[in-house]
């Protein structure tokens, strides 16, 4: 078996296991989830947004991600992040110096649920600047409901697993990203690699914004360049012809970056 079909049959084994499970959902969320997470799924429930939670999607480093399905059969993603990690410690700084979180309080709960709130906000802020995130639909503390980028229960491979058949065309609508970012939305991603964009449909979308920043912030030019950077060692390794990092910069910004920016350092 190639690792592609392995991870398929582990995708299945999964499903399987977690629809014998719906019989009793409530169930499944018990023995998923602490309390304080299970007792939000149950509030989305009764509200009429999830109807069922089904199997994790994914389990990254600060957050779980897993499938649902709607009151109209629509498909979710709930993102549900950990209130137990030590990578938050390092985001701070993505938070200070964002004027629309000036009031948050510290303290780790606390914290966390402004970061939940932070990926749900920069989801909306980019969808209305016609950028292609998954449509936000709610957030609750640590819970984040969007929309399922992906099809009968496959989610959307990344573009790294994908073998892109033209990376210079992918490559192009990213680099269109990064223009209607910087001047619709006015934000910088931050975070942005081929780790981070989904391909469905033949398209780039693009995800995990929760570090996104405003324009104002004092670390976007160094977020922006290092964005740069990435996408260009990325599709560069794809054999693709990259604007280099220095003239991309100064294409979107209209300003040449400073050795400072460009060291990538704070
Ligand atoms: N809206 C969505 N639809 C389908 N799949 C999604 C969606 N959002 C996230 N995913 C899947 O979940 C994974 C993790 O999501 P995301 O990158 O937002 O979380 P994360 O906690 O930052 O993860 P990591 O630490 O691995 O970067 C993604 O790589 C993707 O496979
Ligand atoms: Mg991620």
């Amino acid at each position: 078996m190639s690792d592609k079909e392995i991870d398929r049959f582990d995708v299945k084994v999964d499903q399987e296991r977690i629809r014998e499970k719906d019989r009793d959902t409530l169930k499944v969320i018990e023995s998923v989830f602490d309390f304080q997470t299970s007792m939000l799924i149950v509030k989305l429930m009764n509200k009429g947004i999830i109807k069922d939670i089904g199997f994790c999607i994914s389990t990254g480093k600060e957050a779980n991600v897993y499938h649902g399905v709607g009151y109209k059969g629509e498909e979710l993603a709930i993102k549900i992040y950990r209130t137990t990690t030590a990578e938050f410690k390092r985001n701070w700084m993505y938070v200070e110096g964002d004027p629309r979180f000036k009031g948050y309080k510290k303290g780790t709960y606390s914290f966390i649920y402004t970061w939940a709130r932070k990926e749900y906000k920069n989801l909306k802020r980019m969808n209305s600047a016609k950028i292609r995130v998954p449509v936000p639909i709610i957030v609750e503390k640590n819970v984040l409901v969007m929309e399922f980028i992906g099809k009968k229960e496959r989610a959307a491979p990344l573009i790294r697993e994908v073998n892109l058949r033209k990376p210079h065309k992918i490559y192009a609508q990213v680099i269109d990203f990064f223009f209607k970012l910087h001047e619709d939305a006015t934000m910088v991603h931050a975070d942005l690699s081929e780790y981070n964009i989904l391909f469905y449909q033949k398209k780039p979308i693009f995800i995990d914004v929760s570090q996104a920043v405003l324009l104002g912030h004092p670390y976007a030019p160094v977020f922006l360049y290092r964005d740069i950077a990435n996408i260009n060692r990325y599709f560069g390794s794809l054999r693709v012809d990259v604007i280099p990092n220095k003239e991309l910069y100064e294409q979107i910004t209209g300003t040449v970056p400073s050795p400072k920016i460009m060291s990538m350092e704070f």
